[in-house]
């Protein structure tokens, strides 16, 4: 059997998911000199490693680097001799190095030795360039982005997260920059105008979070408690940026020491802003990367969601310290452990941290996210089978993430909290410096709670979609009845575990049980009681912690806009009464609730305008009745003292108003807009709400008068704080015009990064446009634009279409240009342009709608 791997051939290794694992790497001593003006690299890797089975191959991962043939050698420990291979040969598709030996390698520890050279690229991953400024001249840094697998094209590598290893790093540099890895330096040695910097060696880690950066920047330092020294790394001249993340870090690293029961295992955390960006951020270990929007907060010129957003990042990234980069999972697989798991515990720490911000409740988001994915056909399980490294980028989606945080929530809340904690404190514990299953989080959980977690989350993570539960009562007990919601209005088979919560005529007692069946009748002997009284009511998912949506018989008529919304959407319910239900909004108060209802009500407009353009007006109208008290009571200044909710209503309501082209609001907004033009630092538009004076500006702009988008674009090329460009990137009514934008958005000027908020904010108007433009610009995007950005720029354009004809021309186009790294995103984009094409079809039908919104816009 050990012989086997002795007598393989090259091509036994092509085409394979996985490494074989007949070697083992133990210790990783990795050499790198970046040229920053030549954008090359060269670098060394000596891999101390452990043959475990007879193999004349040594077999790992290299990707875009340039390895020549009497560049790799092999010195098994103990011996005196070299061995030179015989061949070594690059499989670009499998972006493996199989290096073949002419004799049988020696069981146990050896070194293997590589010496290559690279480019460091544009595409923001691998070893990449960034370009900055510096006292006003062009400069580039190099940066390092791994995750999922692009080690490889840094250094050869087994680029696998199981394949854990110790890492010594050592950078040649210019001598006054600054050279920055996972670990402190130990020692730097100056000579000339190049230093050698050493970096202490680290502990056991995955090949995806090394991280190396050099360039020119400033920083501002802190310790915890316990001596961790933190710092946040920004561009020169603007630490000062950096004071409020650098707060939250250290903050949630002391949290979490305590939340997991270990404490952060490296001597230093650096975070670090990064000027192109293709993520949010990375939680490189000791290292962690962001963009610049989600790490710098200027006091003057950020808004309150950009607050939250660093918070929350901040957090996420902390969170991957323990979960995820001491605790790795075994396989991506398992990358929901990760990222649903770093999501879910971003809000425990941003709701210890800002209590008044209702983080929970603007969770609802989350699930929202999770559930407009899981409804689709194309959806795809939790855990989910991955054969080819491209496919991974994929599904660092709302599945992993928002799915993945919510089932976690869910669990968390029917197990209770303490046992959560405890159970996963055992099983960071156990698995600390090694790798994990789904299953094994688990069996801990299951072992400290004495629930069957096992049997109770396998349904939700193995399993795509999620129920619907039908609840009916019936001579005083309560009927459930599951089926599989699909936004298509069809049934699916799925069948879940669901933990049930429910209230009834008070909040004060909740009921809790497990509804297994497909149908299942529950004696609730205090539902008796109260079903006597008259104002009587129930509720399921209390506090709206499970995943799944609730379908009350008429009885007990829900007030959940979100499920109605998605009912609506899949044929069984009308549009009328939707609209009926945001009517019944009127009068609320959370800022959480209203900006549901707002989404939802722009979500119509998209749809309206293609089902029933000539209802569009009235729509409008009726959706200004609707939110103008809301703005009167709000205004546009803030008021002293006021919370951070009410600066997120404000921003949220005002843009809502100017993108249904209220007249009052965008003359308004133009008003203190044009006061801005000439002084930024203006009270009269303060940060909350410059998005929304923005779009109002774009609201006047057409082919013939363009002045407002000059100004805007005046504004975008003026600031260099990133929240503020981003905010200006606004889009416009008519077609002429959102062209031209998408075309500024491919220029040199905007950055690759910043693109797809262009795409974002085209807005009803522009989707067909920016469809017809995808199209015409294909080759140049899929060859300049790579991993989850890509796939963004297929779903915002697609997605957004809502006819059969439009969803022919989609499948017609990416027939021949689906790769497998945008393969499941272009199936659910043209899912879903099938689903608003029935919904636009059903709203044709309903004949009634015309009237009912002029009533409303009258009664309201
Ligand atoms: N591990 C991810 C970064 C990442 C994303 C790597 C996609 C490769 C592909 C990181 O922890 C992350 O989740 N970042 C989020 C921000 C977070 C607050 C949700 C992001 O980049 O959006
Ligand atoms: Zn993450």
């Amino acid at each position: 059997m050990a012989a086997a791997a002795a007598e393989q051939s090259v091509e036994q290794f092509k085409g394979k998911a996985r490494l074989p694992n007949f070697a083992t790497p133990r210790r990783y001593d990795l050499r790198l000199t970046p040229d920053l003006e030549a954008c090359v690299f060269s670098g060394s890797v000596a891999v101390s490693l452990d043959v475990t089975a007879p193999t004349r191959f040594l077999v790992l991962n290299a990707a875009e680097l340039d390895v020549a043939p009497g560049a790799v050698s092999f010195a098994p420990q103990g011996s005196d001799k070299v061995l030179e291979p015989a061949e070594v040969t690059n499989v670009p598709g499998d972006e493996i190095l199989i290096i073949r030996f002419n004799e049988v390698l020696p069981l146990g520890e050896g070194t293997l030795s590589i010496a290559f050279k690279g480019t460091l690229n544009d595409k923001m991953h691998g070893f990449y360039r960034s370009v900055y400024e510096l006292n006003g001249e062009k400069k580039n840094m190099a940066v390092t982005q791994f995750e999922p697998a692009d080690a490889r094209r840094c250094f050869p590598c087994w680029d696998e997260p199981s394949f854990k290893a110790v890492f010594k790093i050592t950078l040649e540099v210019p001598s006054e920059i600054v050279a920055l890895s996972n670990m402190p330096v130990v020692e730097e040695k100056v000579n000339g105008p190049t230093k050698v910097v050493y970096f202490q060696e680290s502990p056991i880690m995955s090949t995806y979070l090394v991280a190396v950066i050099v360039g020119f920047f400033d920083y501002v330092e802190a310790f915890t408690t316990d001596g961790t020294r933190v710092r946040v790394y920004t561009q020169v001249g603007k630490s000062a940026q950096g004071k409020f993340a650098l707060e939250v870090a250290v903050k949630t690293l002391v949290l979490f020491k305590e939340y997991f029961a270990v404490p952060y295992p490296l001597p230093k955390m650096d975070m670090i802003a990064i000027p192109d960006f293709a993520s949010g951020a990375m939680e490189n270990y000791g290292l962690v990367t962001y963009r610049e929007t989600a790490l710098l907060f200027d006091e003057k010129h950020s808004a309150a969601a950009n607050k939250q957003r660093v918070a929350v990042v901040v957090a996420h990234e902390l969170a991957h310290q323990w979960f995820g980069n001491l605790v790795t999972m075994e396989w991506w697989t398992h990358l929901w452990l990760n990222e649903g798991f770093a999501t879910w515990v971003s809000y425990l720490a941003a709701d210890q941290f800002f209590p008044e911000w209702n983080v929970w409740t603007q969770f609802l988001e989350e699930s929202t996210t999770g559930f407009k994915l899981d409804a689709l056909e194309g959806s795809h399980p939790i855990e989910v089978d991955i054969n080819h490294v491209d496919e991974i980028d994929e599904i660092f989606d709302a599945i992993s993430y928002r799915k993945g945080a919510s089932v976690i929530r869910m669990l968390q809340s029917y197990l209770g909290a303490e046992i959560f904690q405890k159970s996963l404190a055992a099983y960071i514990k156990k698995f600390a410096y090694s790798n994990a299953k789904t299953e094994d989080l688990w069996a801990a959980l299951e072992e400290g709670s004495g629930e069957p977690v096992r049997t109770l989350m396998h349904s939700w993570t193995k399993q795509q979609g999620y129920p619907v539960i039908n609840v009916e009562l019936k001579d005083g007990k309560l009927q459930l009845e599951q089926t599989q919601f699909l936004s298509s209005g069809s049934t699916g088979v799925g069948q879940w575990v669901v933990p049930i919560t429910l209230c009834c005529c008070s909040y004060s007692r909740q009921e809790k049980f497990l509804f297994q069946g497909k149908q299942e009748e529950f004696n609730l002997s205090g539902l008796i009681e109260c079903q006597k009284k008259d104002d009587f009511w129930i509720k399921l998912n209390v506090n709206q912690t499970s995943f799944y949506r609730v379908s009350y018989d008429e009885e007990l008529a829900s007030r959940v806009l979100d499920d109605t919304y998605a009912l609506c959407m899949a044929g069984k319910q009308k549009l009328v009464s939707l609209l009926h239900l945001i009517a019944a909004y009127k009068d609320e108060t959370e800022y959480t609730v209203l900006a549901r209802v707002i989404d939802t009500s722009l979500n119509i407009v998209e749809m309206m305008a293609v089902a029933a353009p000539e209802e569009l007006v009235n729509l409008k109208k009726f959706l200004i009745v609707f939110l103008e008290p809301f703005a009167e009571k709000i205004g546009w200044d803030a008021k002293s003292g006021e919370g951070h909710l009410n600066a997120l209503l404000r921003g949220t309501l005002f843009t809502a108003l100017a993108e249904l082209g209220h007249e009052a609001t965008i003359n308004e907004a133009v008003r203190r807009f044009n006061v801005f033009l000439e002084d930024r630092e203006t009270p009269l538009l303060p940060p909350d709400v410059r998005k929304a004076a923005y779009v109002a500006l774009m609201q006047t702009v057409n082919k013939s008068n363009k002045a407002g988008y000059e100004s805007l674009l005046k504004i975008y090329r003026e600031s260099d704080l990133s929240q503020e460009k981003v905010r200006s990137l606004g889009s416009c009514p008519d077609p002429d015009v959102v062209r031209e934008v998408l075309d500024f958005m491919f220029s040199p000027e905007v950055r690759n990064q910043d693109s797809i908020w262009v795409l974002r904010g085209v807005g009803a108007a522009g989707y067909e446009v920016a469809w017809e433009w995808l199209k015409e610009n294909w080759d140049h995007i899929s060859a300049t634009i790579s991993g989850t950005l890509l796939t963004y720029f297929v779903s915002i354009t697609v997605s957004a279409l809502a006819t059969d004809e439009k969803g022919d021309d989609a499948e017609e186009f990416f027939k021949s240009r689906t790769k497998a790294n945008i393969a499941r995103t272009v199936k659910q984009s043209i899912e879903r342009v099938r689903i608003n094409a029935k919904w636009v079809k059903s709203i044709k039908s309903e004949a009634e709608l015309g009237n009912v919104l002029k009533e409303h816009a009258v009664k309201l």
